[in-house]
């Protein structure tokens, strides 16, 4: 706030809930950046709307959420804030990971509702992530990420990717698969690409009938990526063992979407770059680069750089 005082007036949207559509079109009226979270639809609609704007600056690396080429096209620049929460979504990745494999959640339960009695051998008995098979879906930062904790867990890492990365295979000791044998071989599997039209309902009924029976699929990316429906089937036939999700479609689910009644599931908040640390640095960014495009600077971290260009 204190960095943008000194540059610009601006008006905050500070309700707990994102402005509603109808308020959102009203207030871009008259503005020349928009600084806007993932659950903002930023669309031609919008920026009919908004004749005078110049920025759009996304607070989160994924900008799905913006219709990109629209900007483009109204050379309006589109930033978002990649980078900084790589660690912190790679290391939740990991908590989700773990808390799925060793059923974490379900000991915590058990104990909060004094439903744990004694100790016995075969009390929630989970499984090893030492030793098992990652499979990686998109290599970028974050899944690239990923695999570098996996290899400190002594996992064999499989990764699919649009691109072959061969130094990062070098360096990691990972091995590329196609995604049906990605989605074969591991033992879990984990999202890390981004959210597209070719991307959309990437893993649906075919692709969870790959999956071994005993895999745990990771979500931790965008929720669209899933299908939903076919995954509570999946896992309600115990076709795969266990979900963990960070992120659905929608979010948040409605009370009385199927996959809440599930056991084999784990669902949480779209939380995994939220450290303080990492949201810090992210507001910082998305400002600066707000503040750059609105100073006739190149920003920081454009994601259509050539609609300043065109
Ligand atoms: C992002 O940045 O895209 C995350 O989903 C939220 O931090």
């Amino acid at each position: 706030m204190e960095r943008m005082r000194s540059t610009c007036e601006f008006e905050v949207w500070d309700g707990e809930l994102p402005p509603p559509r109808k308020i959102l079109l009203e207030k871009v009226l008259d503005k020349v950046g928009l600084l806007c979270l993932l659950t903002d639809k930023v669309d031609y609609q919008l920026m009919d709307k908004a004749p005078k704007l110049r920025v759009i600056s996304n607070y989160a690396a994924g900008y799905d959420n913006i219709d990109v080429s629209e900007a483009t096209k109204r050379r309006i620049i589109v930033t978002n804030t990649p980078d900084v929460l790589t660690d912190t979504t790679a290391d939740f990745t990991f908590a989700l990971l773990l808390a799925a494999a060793r059923r974490v959640v379900e000991g915590s339960k058990q104990v909060r509702e004094h439903k744990w009695k004694t100790w016995s051998p075969l009390t929630l008995l989970g499984v090893d992530v030492h030793d098992a098979t990652l499979g990686i879906i998109g290599l970028g930062r974050i899944g690239t990420a990923v695999a570098r904790r996996a290899k400190g867990f002594d996992m064999t890492v499989l990764y699919y990717s649009l691109n072959r990365k061969r130094k990062v295979e070098e360096e990691l000791g990972i091995r590329y698969a196609e995604l049906g044998s990605l989605l074969s071989e591991s033992d879990f599997i984990t999202i890390h690409t981004g959210l597209t039209r070719d991307t959309y309902h990437l893993i649906g009924s075919r692709e969870l009938a790959k999956m071994k029976g005993t895999s745990v699929l990771v979500n931790t990316a965008r929720g669209p990526i899933v299908d939903n429906v076919a995954l509570y089937a999946a896992l309600r036939d115990h076709k795969i063992a266990f979900a963990a999700l960070d992120v659905t479609e929608p979010e948040p689910l409605p009370r009385d979407h199927p996959l809440l009644t599930l056991e084999n599931i784990v669902i949480t908040p779209h939380i995994a770059s939220a450290s303080v640390t990492s949201r810090t640095k992210m507001a910082l960014m998305a400002v600066d680069n707000l503040i750059a495009a609105l100073t006739g600077r190149i920003p920081p971290n454009p994601v259509n750089p050539h609609a300043m260009t065109n």
